[in-house]
């Protein structure tokens, strides 16, 4: 039974409604010590930025045990210092030649048309399953370099990976599986980033063999960096995509605006970006003995930055549960930059660096879909959720208007 006097994330309400638990949580304590998850959650917008800020004072250390497993070799997260600045540096450049040769996003935009083409001849879709999810596949196998017809095969491989990281709870048994599907993974890309250095495309892959040696990536780390971006990417697309197509078709008035002025799909996206976040639970590990909102940490806590509850702080945002288009407290100027109102992509050292190309990418996209959505409108009883790591609508049922 769930106790609001002793809420836990580790709880079915907390898979049914975060929010509603995080709010508790904030009734007991503005750094709240959840007893069954054994962390200290942080639920203040300011006590999340000062954890996340503090890469001395808060690690990434849980990854050794978390993410290192699966990827095979430390990742960006893991790194500090100038080791991290190099290897950003390369991986931002590899990412920017990709965003920015003019083949890229309109492969993206087309993606997304073929998509609600196939739709056509439909009366009702789950947008989840039949669009967004197999959108964010696509897009993000091009980016890496996985041809289409290796897809369906590294799907569920890199679905155990994430659930290897992402899992607040696991069983033994499935984490074996998970390890094996990963080092399926893992010699897969291997072998490709092979045949990239004797045949090279216009993607990461291609970039890092090509280049990754002169920043002292080890193919080893070449190959845990694509598993890495793999997921990073692919992980938020699809959540997102799917929260703004139900924001849209629920806020008839929004999707009047937005459509009659393109440019406001980038407030627009800002705002489900604030609203909901993908990215639910950024962990640490306290160096030290730290002191946040007043509240003292103990040396060596895991620590959970809980960012959907930091979006909700009243203290931060006013009427922080409704969506408002291009609200002062949440401006686009700054929104896809470690200067950002929000922390949906993070702050400080380990910011999210393609923040810009998922911006590009989300955008790109949802003015494809705008025109198709005239034809859609949300069926009864359309969203359903999952997750708390990360978080995103299992379906989103869509019917086709009578019109
Ligand atoms: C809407 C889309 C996205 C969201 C919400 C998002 C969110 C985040 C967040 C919250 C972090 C910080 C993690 C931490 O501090 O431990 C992060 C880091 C990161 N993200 Fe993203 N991300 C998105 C898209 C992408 C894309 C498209 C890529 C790559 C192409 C990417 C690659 C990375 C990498 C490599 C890091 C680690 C950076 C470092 O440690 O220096 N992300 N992301």
């Amino acid at each position: 039974m769930y106790d609001p006097q002793s809420p836990t994330l580790l709880s079915g309400e907390a898979l049914k409604d975060p929010y509603a638990v995080y709010e508790d949580m904030r009734r007991q304590a503005p750094v709240y010590y959840d007893r069954l998850a054994h962390a200290w959650c942080i639920l203040t917008f300011d006590g999340v930025r000062q954890v996340l800020k503090d890469a001395d004072g808060f690690s990434s250390d849980h990854l050794r045990e978390r993410a290192e497993p699966v990827l095979g070799a430390r990742v960006l997260a893991q790194m500090t210092g100038s080791e991290h600045d190099e290897k950003k540096v390369a991986t931002l450049r590899g990412l920017a030649e990709i965003a920015m040769d003019g083949y890229y996003l309109p492969a993206v935009e087309h993606t997304m048309s073929r998509l609600w083409e196939k739709a056509e001849g439909k009366t009702s879709i789950d947008f989840v399953s039949e669009i967004a999810n197999p959108f964010a596949i696509e897009v993000t196998c091009r980016l890496i370099g996985i041809g289409q017809r290796w897809q369906n095969r590294v799907v569920p491989w890199n679905r155990s990976v994430v659930e290897f990281i992402t899992l607040l709870q696991k069983e033994p048994h499935d984490m074996s599986r998970r390890l094996a599907d990963a080092g399926y993974f893992r010699a897969f890309i291997l072998r490709l980033l092979e045949v990239r250095r004797r045949q090279p495309r216009r993607d990461l892959l291609s970039f890092l063999a090509r280049q990754g040696s002169e920043y002292g990536f080890s193919d080893n780390e070449i190959v845990a960096l694509a598993l890495n971006i793999f997921l990073a990417a692919s992980e938020p697309l699809d959540k997102v995509m799917s929260y703004m197509v139900f924001e849209m078709l629920n806020m008839p008035d929004v999707f009047a605006t937005v459509k009659e002025n393109p440019r406001e799909v980038s407030k627009f996206l800002v705002e489900v970006l604030r609203l909901h976040p993908p990215v639910q639970i950024i962990p640490r590990i306290s160096v030290g003995e730290q002191t946040v909102e007043g509240v003292s940490i103990p040396a060596g806590s895991m620590v959970y930055c809980l960012i959907g509850a930091a979006h909700r702080d009243p203290r931060q945002f006013k009427d922080p549960g409704v969506f408002v288009l291009g609200r002062e407290d949440n401006l686009i100027r700054s929104a896809f930059s470690p200067s950002a109102q929000h922390v949906a992509f993070g702050s400080g050292l380990h910011f999210c660096i393609g923040s810009m190309l998922a911006r590009r990418q989300l955008e790109a996209a949802f003015r494809v879909s705008m025109d198709y959505l005239d034809h859609w409108q949300l069926a009864a009883d359309p969203l359903e959720e999952r997750g708390l790591y990360t978080r995103g609508p299992s379906h989103l049922r869509l019917e086709r208007t009578r019109s």
